[in-house]
């Protein structure tokens, strides 16, 4: 008989695709394949994000769209993991008939069984856990030349506009020892760039062994040549973190600090525990170790209560910093969080106006930064085929960004090449290999 077959459709963050290579190792072990097409699937998966209302619509809407494949294909099982199904709890069962299964980030390890127990009755898991890290779990990696190894998970920070401590639950660091084997087995299959992850991954913390030490340690491995980690929170970037930034060839000079407002009012009420003064010190402390480090950041703008001059403070800091590139959004309030239950007393047309003036400011800034590039000859990873075809690879430097490479004809995919920069536009940077 043909194996079964599963297909996962994944949205947010890059937590949530490792999710998805853990899922398709578990299920394999149960006897389901993966496919890329959901017309051939015997079970659909959507690994959902429920960070803004936004995101958490788009992945109950795509569910709802996929139930249809049912009466083309007897016995297809939909369900609903990730994010959304752990705030959710079963809910949307009474609204989407079709969908059989519900299930939370910290219950994928029975995923299979359920699967195949499910016989008429929608199934809903999301008890969360203290202890599950899926540390003994290799997963089924998805990406052609980064791998993603998870170190930590969950958060214990409760910013008061965030849902992750809810839908993630507590802090949960993996044993470095399954950590360290699992990236030098990346290396043997061919990675050469790690990308640790974590919901507030330099709160890392195992026996005596931190966030620094643990980088340290996976700086030494041999055949890794790069390694990036997302996403750190300002409170605990520290001395130790940076000198081993610094002193660690393949750690790459990149660092991303969510500063989510300039106004040390709103960030109290965010409950971020920094002010605007000691965010701007953080950012010189970081220079001064690294004065070459791209800082990328996350912008919410509208949270309750912001005046025009609290929003002129997070204008001031982005002057200030100038970013290399950020993230930015309008404030969604978020079921059982703090901030939801305080009035969402910012207009959506004050909202839109802010977030678009920051756009366009960051826009100057990542142009100004990336025109510091022109010129210089920078150690590229190519990752993909560019979009004009022959001879044109997109790969990213050191610093993260993006490179278009135009004349790249003996290079393939998982190549590191130099490359002169002599352009940029965008968030790009175009080069020519050297
Ligand atoms: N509203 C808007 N943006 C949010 N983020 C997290 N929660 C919310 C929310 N309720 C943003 C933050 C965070 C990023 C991943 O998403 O900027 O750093
Ligand atoms: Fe979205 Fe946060 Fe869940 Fe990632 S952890 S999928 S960003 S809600």
């Amino acid at each position: 008989m043909d194996k079964r077959k599963v297909y996962i459709e994944t949205y947010g963050c890059q937590m949530n695709e490792y999710d998805t290579e853990l899922l398709y190792s578990i299920l394999h072990k149960d006897g389901f394949d993966k496919t890329d097409s959901p017309e051939n699937a015997d079970v659909i998966l959507i690994n959902s994000c429920s960070v803004r209302e936004g995101a958490d619509n788009r992945a109950i809407s795509r569910a709802s769209q996929l139930i249809y494949l049912k009466n083309r294909r007897k016995g297809l099982r939909i369900g609903i993991v990730g994010c959304v199904a752990q705030r959710d709890k079963g809910n949307l069962l009474n609204k989407y008939k079709g969908i059989d299964i519900i299930v939370g980030p910290d219950s994928y390890r029975n995923l299979g069984k359920l699967l195949k127990n499910i016989n008429g009755e929608p199934v809903i898991k999301t008890s969360l856990s203290k202890e599950e890290t899926y540390d003994d779990i290799l997963p089924f990696r998805q990406t052609a030349v980064s791998a993603y190894v998870s170190i930590m998970r969950g958060c214990d920070k409760f910013c008061s506009f965030c849902i992750v401590p809810f839908v993630r639950g507590r802090e949960r660091s993996r044993n470095p020892e399954n950590i360290i084997n699992e990236i030098k087995k990346s290396v043997e299959s061919g990675y050469r760039e790690v990308i640790l992850l974590g919901q507030n991954v330099n709160s890392y913390s195992y026996d005596r062994i931190r966030f620094p030490e643990l980088l340290d340690m996976i700086s030494d491995i041999a055949g890794v040549e790069r390694i990036r980690f997302t996403s750190p929170h300002p409170r605990d970037v520290d001395d130790e973190l940076l000198e081993v930034m610094r002193i660690k060839k393949n750690i790459c000079k990149h660092i991303h600090l969510p500063i989510q407002s300039g106004s040390t009012r709103i960030l109290k009420l965010m409950n971020r525990d920094y002010s605007k003064e000691e965010f701007l010190d953080l950012v010189d402390k970081v220079k001064s170790y690294i004065p070459e480090i791209a800082i990328t950041t996350d912008i919410i703008v509208g949270f309750p209560t912001e005046t025009e001059e609290d929003f002129l403070d997070t204008i001031d800091v982005m002057e200030r910093v100038r970013f290399d590139s950020a993230f930015m959004f309008k404030y969604s309030p978020r079921p059982g969080t703090k901030a939801s239950k305080m009035a969402d007393d910012v207009p959506d047309s004050i909202k839109s106006r802010r977030l678009n003036e920051i756009i366009e400011l960051q826009k100057e800034h990542t142009l100004l930064r990336n025109k510091e590039y022109i010129g210089k000859i920078e150690t590229v990873l190519i990752e993909s085929t560019g979009k004009k075809g022959k001879g044109e690879l997109r790969g990213r430097t050191d610093s993260n960004k993006i490179v278009v490479i135009k004349d790249a004809y003996d290079c393939k995919i998982g190549d590191f090449i130099k490359v002169k920069i002599f352009d940029t536009a965008g968030v790009s940077l175009f080069g020519s290999a050297l």
